[in-house]
């Protein structure tokens, strides 16, 4: 279980050349500008079975799943064996895919407690590819793994299709920054620091309703300048509601601000 050179991209999508492979592979291929080796892999060609949840646990002793699950015996080979990880997931029903989901799940049976990923450089992306919704919730599955296995995880990237550009852009400049840590482990010196790094991290600790504005400004940041006048005055009096905690009144004007601007934006779309 050596901490190898490469860096590891996992396209948790069925669709092979969606936009979760397009970050996840516009991450690596910066990566390797930098020198890094890479891999990427199309979770659908390994696609993990449920957890059987064997009886004693003993994959947690011999650190081997006990039922036949070829997906997951190479899907685990590739992350024990890798020096930094990108895990990107498509966002369905504001949450991650099944099958990085089930990868997930058997990954917390078999390694949570031994923890041979520990300090392992981790990026997680979600692409919301849709209405946006979830791209925060959508996320959540993927930074909790990261911290089950202690993880030294950057920041979360939701990705929208109204932020596409400056995704791509951020998917590279992360890409570069674990090139340079890729075979470097930096495990946290206590659990307790552990969670504070998780709680650092930004969007995670977002409730529904700043999530909701999160997306009503990634959606207005999309259109060019003067597309909907109004829309200023109207962010700031979604802030006020909901500094006056009228928050109901200020998730309504969030939903409103992102519909009005999903219109403005699918009509420049053409
Ligand atoms: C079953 C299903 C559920 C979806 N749910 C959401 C969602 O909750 N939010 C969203 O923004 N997009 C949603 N989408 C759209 C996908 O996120 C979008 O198509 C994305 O680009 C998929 O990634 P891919 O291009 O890698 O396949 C959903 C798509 C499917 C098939």
């Amino acid at each position: 279980m050596g901490t190898d050179g490469y860096v590891l991209g996992l396209v948790g999508s069925p669709n092979r050349d969606g936009r979760t492979f397009q970050m996840v592979s516009t991450a690596l291929e910066a990566a390797a500008t930098m020198g890094a080796g890479v891999e990427l892999v199309q979770m659908a060609d390994h696609v993990v079975g449920p957890c059987r949840d064997c009886q004693p646990w003993t994959c947690m002793t011999e650190m081997r799943c006990q039922y036949s699950d070829p997906a997951f015996e190479h899907l685990s080979d590739k992350l024990l064996n890798c020096g930094a990880l990108v895990l990107g997931t498509p966002i369905y029903w504001w949450d991650t895919s099944a099958m990085v989901k089930y990868l997930i799940l058997k990954m917390f049976r078999v390694y949570a407690r031994s923890a041979p990923l520990a300090g392992l450089p981790a990026l997680g992306i979600g692409v919301a590819g849709g209405t946006g919704n979830g791209l925060v919730s959508g996320l959540r599955p993927i930074y909790h793994f990261f911290q089950m296995q202690q993880m030294r995880a950057l920041d979360p990237q939701p990705v929208t299709r109204f932020s596409w550009e400056s995704a791509i852009v951020q998917a590279r400049e992360q890409g570069v920054q674990l090139a340079s840590m890729v075979g470097k482990r930096l495990p946290f010196k206590s659990r307790e620091e552990g969670l504070l790094w998780y709680d650092n991290l930004p969007y995670l600790s977002m409730n529904r309703a700043a999530e909701r504005r999160l997306l009503a400004a990634v959606a207005t940041e999309a259109l060019p300048d003067g597309a909907l006048p109004d829309l200023a005055r109207v962010l700031a009096r979604a802030d006020h509601l909901a500094a006056k905690g009228r928050t109901l009144e200020s998730l309504k004007a969030s939903t409103a601000i992102y519909e009005a601007t999903v219109k403005v934006f699918e009509a420049t779309q053409g």
